[in-house]
């Protein structure tokens, strides 16, 4: 028998997504365990959430390498000595190289806080407001070369009010994130989602359809 799937999660900052990910792990049927927890940002609180759990953590400073693939590879060593099967980003503010998302291909997924491919980036919940539109929400995605541009796992939609303030629908959207991260680890640990030839392909879905692709506003 084969255990959970041993998941790499990489963090800048708050780690919110990471806690959520961490509290679905600690179900006994969930189907990935947190093996590794990396940060390219020291004492930040995601490092205190993984230690909370008894994760192992790393700091990885970019600051301390002379190229993007350095750092890129010193990272990759954590991930490949942990037995990583998947790695998910998690609020995680570097670019990757070319070549660490190519060893990666399939294995690599992102979580963004908008309905891709619609405002991909930056500033996300400023510029959603700015645009009039009515309706926000959260993309798990595979990760490729260009930034926020891979295949699209699983998204979930929330509203944007009137009178909203980026704050307040990055609120309401990061409350959808921590849902939805968790059900698309699920997916792909369960070997329910996968990339193939840059398509995502699914099987046996239908059941976690209704609330997957959108959770009740
Ligand atoms: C989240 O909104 C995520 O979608 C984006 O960065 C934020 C990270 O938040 N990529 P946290 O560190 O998970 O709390």
């Amino acid at each position: 028998m084969t255990g959970p799937m041993r998941v790499g999660v990489l963090i800048s900052g708050r780690g919110s997504n990471l806690q959520a990910l961490i509290d679905a792990s600690k179900s006994r049927d969930y189907p990935a365990t947190i093996g590794c927890v990396v940060s390219n940002v020291a004492g930040v609180e995601g490092l205190r959430r993984a230690e909370r759990a008894g994760i192992a953590t790393h700091v990885v400073p970019h600051t301390a390498y002379g190229s993007r693939e350095a750092f890129d590879d010193a990272v990759g060593q954590i991930l490949s000595s942990s037995d990583t099967a998947l790695v998910c980003l998690a609020g995680f503010m570097r670019v990757l190289s070319d070549p660490f998302v190519q060893k990666w291909h399939g294995r690599l997924v992102n979580i963004h806080p908008s309905l891709l491919p619609a405002f991909k980036g930056l500033n996300v919940h400023r510029r959603v407001i700015e645009s009039g539109a009515r309706i926000s929400g959260c993309s798990v995605h595979f990760v490729v070369p260009e930034l926020d541009s891979g295949p699209i796992i699983a998204q979930a939609a929330v509203p944007v009010w009137p009178d909203d303030t980026p704050d307040a629908l990055a609120s309401r959207t990061l409350a959808a994130e921590h849902r939805l991260y968790p059900l698309a680890l699920r997916l792909l640990a369960e070997g329910r989602v996968i990339l193939d030839r840059e398509q995502v392909r699914f099987r046996d879905v239908e059941q976690a359809g209704g609330e997957l692709f959108s959770p009740p506003l």
